[in-house]
C-alpha cells in the first residue's frame, strides 16, 4: 500500500498543541505497525487570516481532496472576524464540509475507565463507565448551516437578519442510512444490548423536521434488524443525561446534532475527551469536538485525548476502506493505548484530575502504542 497521504491542519490557539501530540502518536503508530504516512501540513485559522488575509492558503483545499485522509486540530480565535462578520478561519470547517461533502459527522460518546463525567448517578452513587456508549450522527451539510442567510440593513443600521433552515429528502435520506449502518456495526445500547436508531427532531413543530421523520420511517423499515425510537430535541437532551445508557446511534439534523453533541461530551469526561469524523461517500476529516481553546494556548495544559481519538477514528475508517489490516489494527493498538494510560492514570492532564501536562500524556499514549504492538508482534 502506498503511504496514505494525510493533510494536517492544526489551526488555532490548542490546535497546534493536540495536533503535535496526534502525530507523535501517528509516528509510534508507522514504527509498530509497519505503516508509513505521508504527511501535508498547511496553516490555516483566525490567526493565519490576521497575518496574511486568507483562511488557509491557496491550493490546501484541493490538496486536502487529493489526500486520502485530513486532520484538524481547530478553528478560531475571536480577534479574527472575515469583514461580514463571520468568523475566520470556520470557512475551512465549512469550506471541508460542504466542498467535499461529509455529510455525516459523527460522534461517539463513550465514557472510559477511570474517566469521571459529572454527572451523579443518585442511585447508585459510582460512576459507570459502561454505562455511557454512544454515537451520535448529526447531519453536516444543510439545517440551520445551509449558506442562505443575510442582513438587510438600511443607512448603515441593522435591521433584520435571516437564516433558512433547509432539510432536504436527499440529505436526510443518506445520513439516516448511513446511522442505520453503524448501528449494524455496533452492540447495541449498554443499556440492554439491543441495536437502535434514534430520530432526534422537532417533528412537532417544523416542517423540515416532520419531512425528517417521514425519511426516518422510510428508512428504518429497511433495517428490521434495528430499532426504531423517536425524540424530540429538548426531551432528547434531558433523556441523554438520565439515561444514556439506553442510546445506541442516534441521528439528528445540523444543528440540533452540533447541540446535542456538546451536551453528550459532559457524559464521557468533557470536551478533552469528545472526538468527532466528518464522513462523506469520497473523503474523510477527522476533528476534536472542542474549539481552540484560546485561553491555554501555548501553556502544553490541554487534554490531547480527543485529537488522538480523532486520529483513531481516521485509521479505523482508513482500514476499512482500503481494506488494510495494519491500519485496522492501528486502529485498535490506539484505543487500547488510551484506555492504558488512562486506567493507569499517571499522565493525566488537568480536565481528568491530573497534572500532566499535553505533552507527557501525548507521549505516554504513544510510549503505550509502541508496548501494545511489540506484544502483538
Ligand atoms: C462544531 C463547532 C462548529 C459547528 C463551529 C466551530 C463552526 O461548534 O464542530 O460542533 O458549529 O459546527
Ligand atoms: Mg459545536
Amino acid at each position: 500500500m502506498a503511504a496514505p497521504r494525510i493533510v494536517l491542519l492544526a489551526g488555532d490557539g490548542t490546535g497546534p498543541e493536540v495536533m503535535r501530540e496526534a502525530v507523535k502518536v501517528l509516528k509510534a503508530v508507522e514504527s509498530g505497525f509497519g505503516l508509513s504516512f505521508d504527511f501535508v501540513p498547511y496553516p490555516c485559522g483566525g490567526k493565519h487570516y490576521l497575518e496574511t488575509g486568507e483562511e488557509w492558503p491557496d491550493g490546501a483545499f484541493e490538496s486536502c481532496k487529493a489526500a486520502d485522509a485530513i486532520l484538524l486540530g481547530a478553528v478560531g480565535i475571536p480577534e479574527a472576524r472575515l469583514p461580514n462578520g463571520d468568523l475566520a478561519g470556520a470557512g475551512v470547517i465549512f469550506g471541508l464540509r460542504f466542498g467535499l461533502d461529509l455529510y455525516a459527522n459523527v460522534r461517539p460518546t463513550k465514557l472510559y475507565p477511570n474517566v469521571r463525567h459529572k454527572v451523579h448517578d443518585a442511585f447508585k452513587s459510582v460512576w459507570e463507565s459502561d454505562k455511557v456508549d454512544l454515537v451520535i450522527v448529526r447531519e453536516n451539510t444543510e439545517g440551520l448551516y445551509t449558506p442562505a442567510r443575510g442582513v438587510l440593513s438600511r443607512g448603515g443600521t441593522d435591521e433584520l437578519a435571516i437564516d433558512s433552515r433547509v432539510i432536504t429528502r436527499k440529505g436526510a435520506e443518506r445520513v439516516i442510512r448511513f446511522a442505520f449502518e453503524l448501528s449494524k456495526q455496533r452492540d447495541g445500547a449498554p443499556g440492554d444490548g439491543k441495536k437502535r436508531v434514534t430520530c432526534v427532531d422537532k417533528s412537532n413543530v417544523t416542517a423540515g423536521d416532520r419531512l425528517w421523520r417521514k425519511v426516518y420511517d422510510e428508512v428504518a423499515a429497511q433495517y428490521p434488524g434495528v430499532e426504531r425510537d423517536y425524540a424530540y430535541i429538548d426531551a432528547f437532551l434531558q433523556w441523554l443525561v438520565r439515561s444514556p445508557e439506553a442510546y445506541d446511534v442516534a441521528v439528528a439534523p445540523n444543528e440540533w446534532g452540533d447541540i446535542a453533541t456538546d451536551l453528550a461530551a459532559v457524559l464521557q469526561g468533557g470536551m478533552g475527551m469528545a472526538a468527532g469524523a466528518n464522513i462523506g461517500d469520497e473523503h474523510g476529516m477527522f476533528e476534536p469536538v472542542h474549539g481552540s481553546a484560546p485561553k491555554h494556548a501555548g501553556r502544553d495544559t490541554v487534554n490531547p485525548i480527543a485529537m488522538i481519538l480523532a486520529t483513531q477514528m481516521m485509521l479505523d475508517w482508513l482500514g476499512r476502506r482500503k481494506r488494510d489490516r495494519a491500519l485496522q489494527a492501528a486502529a485498535t493498538g490506539v484505543e487500547a493505548a488510551v484506555v492504558n494510560v488512562l486506567k493507569a492514570g499517571k499522565a493525566l492532564t488537568y480536565d481528568l484530575g491530573g497534572s500532566a501536562k499535553c505533552s507527557e500524556t501525548g507521549t505516554a499514549i504513544a510510549r503505550a502504542v509502541g508496548r501494545l504492538s511489540r506484544k502483538r508482534a
